[in-house]
């Protein structure tokens, strides 16, 4: 277990993770209400702040990997579920942000991009119960 600073650094991934979270939370939250009934004005907010929750994701990623690598010499890399879900969760946003380039055009794709975005939000829920384990307390 790290002691010092390093301890206090290994705090940095875990803050920015639960950031993201409410951001993934929110971007989910105005696309699904931009499907009720006088909520359209909420689809270019949403499609305006849902980059900003991918790179969120992308950030919260690296930094898992790198606070273990730099600080945490008890936790081995790619050591447990936390990172595959984690991979996973980074892998289905990747695919929603993807898939939305044909969105409202193709029904398809209307019916799977919300279904994506919310197994990614599932999961990343998930994080913090697979996470609080590793916290360095
Ligand atoms: C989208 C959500 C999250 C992603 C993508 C993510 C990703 C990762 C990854 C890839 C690692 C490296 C693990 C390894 O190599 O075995 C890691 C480490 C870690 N994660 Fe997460 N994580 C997320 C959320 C959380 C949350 C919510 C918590 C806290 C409750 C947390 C706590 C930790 C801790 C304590 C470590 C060890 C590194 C450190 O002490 O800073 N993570 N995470
Ligand atoms: C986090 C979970 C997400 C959920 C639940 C979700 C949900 C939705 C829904 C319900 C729509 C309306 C589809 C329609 O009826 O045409 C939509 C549209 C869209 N979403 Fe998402 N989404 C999510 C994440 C993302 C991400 C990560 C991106 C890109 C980075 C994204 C980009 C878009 C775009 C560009 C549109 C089209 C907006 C428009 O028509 O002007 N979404 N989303």
């Amino acid at each position: 277990m790290p002691s010092g600073i390093p301890r206090v650094l290994a705090f940095l991934h875990p803050a920015i993770a639960l950031v993201t979270l409410a951001l993934l939370f929110h971007v989910a939250s105005i696309g699904l209400r931009s499907r009720e009934r006088g909520g359209q004005a909420l689809r270019p907010k949403h499609a305006q702040r849902a980059p900003w929750a991918l790179a969120a994701v992308l950030l919260t990623l690296v930094s898992g990997i790198v606070a273990t690598w730099l600080w945490r010499p008890d936790l081995k890399i790619a050591g447990g579920a936390h990172f595959w879900i984690g991979l996973l969760v980074t892998a289905l946003v990747v695919t929603g942000a993807i898939l939305s380039r044909w969105l409202p055009e193709s029904a398809r794709v209307k019916r799977i991009h919300p279904a994506v975005g919310l197994l990614a939000l599932l999961f990343a829920a998930l994080q913090v119960f697979y996470g609080m384990p590793l916290l360095p307390f």
